[in-house]
């Protein structure tokens, strides 16, 4: 396979070219893109040296999947340049998630949606995915009505500039400043920009994005988005009311056998997932598993991933792999 990788220089791009490489993604040769201030550099795959490429050189390349994160503009314009030219695009940026000609996919979840005709696929926002992986088993057995999120979000999550700010915070530097506020010692009850309804577009990512995934708009969900100064991967208290009765124990064995969901739910030790441990891998965390005593049918549980890695580019990988192995490529 000839892979594209498109914001090769960025947070996600590399995190993406370390999971090609463990993953031992069948890549016979590496395109690394950036924007233009990049072309030329070098960048390091599996001991060969590659240089970066522009936009349109990637384009007549001819690539057989292109791996897509420099942002939503970059894949507004450039995404359909890509697909005409036979290229099978893999987008991380919000550019298409909402386009109902185009599937937005957790593997795991709903990979059997794609068919050879799928050009250009959406790669759900990070947030998203980490809830939704462990929503969708519970779904099917118990039926979700609503779900109010409250998310803690690394600064990973805003790209390397927003690890610089917080770096110079730290370090006493004056510097650029990617957050409206000082980050370290601070909680942002703002991620990306504001809607005309007073939510965040991350807010209402959430939202339109779950019900898209699990195929079902009669779910109602509410959401709060706050960046914290972390920056292993993005945590979320999740609230889950369902229609029907549920035990415990048996939501965590629902979990367990989930794959890409780890349960580290053991009070007696200290189990519970958190974004220190989760940096680096592949998997989503659940625990806190607790009934939510003030309502019937109703779940609390505590959900924690390392957003480059399956809020980002393990998923992206995923559905490449799975594209390949089901011959859409
Ligand atoms: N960080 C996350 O957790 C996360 C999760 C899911 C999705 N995403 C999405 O992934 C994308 C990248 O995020 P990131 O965190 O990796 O950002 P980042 O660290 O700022 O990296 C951005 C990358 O895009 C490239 N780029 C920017 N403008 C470009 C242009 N006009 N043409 C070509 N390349 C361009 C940059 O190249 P240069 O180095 O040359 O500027 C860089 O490689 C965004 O759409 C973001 O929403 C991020």
């Amino acid at each position: 396979m000839r892979i594209a990788v498109v914001g090769a220089t960025g947070m996600v791009g590399e995190i993406m070219l370390k999971v090609l490489a463990e993953r031992n993604f069948p890549v016979t040769e590496l395109i690394p893109v950036a924007s233009e201030k990049s072309v030329g550099k070098e960048i390091e795959f599996k001991g060969t040296k590659y240089k970066v490429v522009g936009l349109q050189t990637a384009v007549d390349m001819k690539a057989d999947i292109a791996l897509f994160s420099a942002g939503g503009e970059t894949s507004l314009v450039w995404a359909p340049k890509f697909a005409e030219a036979g290229t099978t695009v893999i987008d991380n940026s919000s550019a298409w998630r909402m386009d109902p000609t185009k599937k937005l996919v957790v593997p795991e979840i709903n990979a059997s949606e794609l068919t050879k005709e799928d050009k250009i696929i959406a790669n759900p926002n990070c947030s998203t995915i980490q809830m939704v992986l462990a929503l969708a088993p519970l779904h099917k057995k118990y039926n979700v009505k609503r779900v109010i999120v409250s998310t803690y979000q690394s600064i990973t999550g805003t790209g390397v500039k927003a690890v610089q700010q917080f770096e110079n915070e730290c370090a006493g530097v004056e510097g650029d400043m990617v957050y409206k506020y000082k980050i370290n010692r601070n909680c942002i009850p703002q991620c990306d920009s504001f809607e005309d309804n007073g939510y965040t577009k991350e807010e209402m990512k959430l939202v339109n994005e779950t019900k898209k995934i699990l195929g079902d708009d009669s779910i109602k969900l509410t959401a709060t988005a706050v960046r914290v100064p972390v920056v292993g991967g993005h945590s979320e208290a999740v609230n889950v009311e369902f229609s029907n009765n549920f035990d415990v124990n048996e939501v965590r064995t629902i979990l367990h056998n989930t794959d890409g969901i780890t349960v580290q739910d053991n009070l007696d030790t200290f189990t519970y997932p958190m974004p220190r441990y989760a940096e680096g891998k592949n998997d989503v965390f659940v625990g806190r598993i607790r009934r939510d005593e003030s309502q019937a049918n109703t779940l609390n549980m505590w959900i924690v991933a390392d957003n480059l890695r399956k809020g980002a580019a393990t998923n992206t990988i995923q559905i490449a792999e799975y594209l390949i192995a089901s011959k859409l490529v």
